[in-house]
């Protein structure tokens, strides 16, 4: 082999080397986390799953509150409110997911050995591993486009997101939060145990299935002549098709001129378990958790023509649609839009 050749290959053996290097210095770390790994485990299933559901709170809204956890921590979204909130809320716990994740964490920070849950991929890379966190990001991107032209912000389904917190403090918005009642009331527990300001947020126990959100958004102070932006962030999967259909319908009466709905759907072929196994199998964890998935888009021809022709039917022009792994070869399985009424 010649020197020349030698140089040519450097670039591409070097970072097989660092690789090899950081996993010799990862595993160390491992080996000394894993009995707090055990505990944590223990301590985190134990609160993910019995403490919520002898709560009767929304599991599914407890695991995204985790995803933005694991962001703060591999340095991909800084969320200090949520670690906060964390700390203090009795469906998770803070030590068991430093215990699990800890050695990535510390590995990632001194050394830089990152794994997926410490990378983002570009726009259209989108993966099924990726969703969870970029999704976060499109949401925060589309609160930040809007926040300071809305007078009104509403969540329906906000579990324990706290965007609107993160977002909203100091300025003349409104803000509507909506959920199950056990869910809004842990929630609002949790913000005082954490010393978390929320005062400017107007928190509504309802339950869309059999109670008319809309009456109880109008009584809490929800002012029909302002412009408002509506964040329905990963709930309509979790409703039946009319209902979704019925509530997409009165969120399009409520708009003004200006107004905006924000939410995502997912593809029909995703749901069905065809396109990732570990999907389905978070999917059936979900669904023992009492939350079974029921509301899709066929997306396999055209996804935006059906996403868009749905959003019609419910009385709402789409103005935007980021569809997820775009650039790969898959079937669409995701997507996030913003509509207008028509
Ligand atoms: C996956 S979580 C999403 C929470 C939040 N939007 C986020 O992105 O973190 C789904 C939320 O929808 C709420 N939800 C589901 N069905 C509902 C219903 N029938 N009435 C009110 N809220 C409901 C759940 O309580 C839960 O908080």
């Amino acid at each position: 082999m010649t020197d020349k050749n030698t140089n040519k290959q450097l670039p591409g053996v070097l970072p097989i080397v660092v690789r090899l290097l950081q996993i010799i210095l990862y595993i160390p770390i491992q080996i000394i986390f894993i009995p707090f790994a055990v505990i944590g485990l223990i301590a985190g299933i134990y609160r993910e799953m019995v403490i919520s559901k002898r709560l009767g709170v929304s599991y599914s809204a407890g695991q995204a509150l985790q995803y933005r956890w694991i962001m703060h921590y591999f340095e991909t979204r800084p969320d200090p409110l949520s670690v906060a909130f964390i700390k203090h809320f009795p469906c998770e716990s803070h030590f068991g997911l430093w215990a699990t994740m800890g050695a990535l964490i510390i590995s990632q920070r001194l050394f830089g050995f990152t794994t997926r849950l410490g990378k983002l991929v570009e726009p259209g890379e989108e993966t099924l591993d990726s969703t969870a966190g970029i999704r976060v990001l499109i949401f925060d991107r589309i609160m930040e486009k809007h926040v300071d032209d809305m007078e009104q912000i509403v969540l329906p389904g906000a579990g324990f997101d706290l965007i609107a917190l993160k977002f909203t403090k100091g300025k003349a918005v409104k803000v509507f939060e909506l959920d199950q009642v056990n869910t809004l009331n842990v929630k609002v527990e949790t913000l005082k145990k954490a010393g978390i300001e929320h005062d400017w947020v107007t928190y509504i126990p309802v339950d869309y299935s059999n109670e008319s959100w809309v009456d109880k958004l109008v009584e809490a102070g929800f002012d029909k002549t302002k412009k408002t932006l509506f964040l329905w962030q990963s709930v309509s999967l979790f409703l039946e098709a009319d209902i979704v259909k019925e509530t997409l319908g009165e969120m399009a009466a409520l708009c003004v001129d200006g107004s905006v709905i924000a939410q995502d759907f997912y593809s029909t072929a995703f749901m069905s378990g065809e396109i990732s196994k570990i999907a389905a199998r978070n999917m059936s964890m979900i669904e023992k958790m009492g939350e079974p998935w029921k509301f899709t888009i066929d997306m396999s021809h055209d996804p935006e023509a059906a996403v868009g022709s749905f959003l019609k039917e419910c009385g709402l022009k789409m103005t935007d649609f980021i569809q997820f792994g775009e650039k790969l070869d898959i079937e669409p399985f995701y997507c996030i839009v913003e509509a207008e009424k028509l």
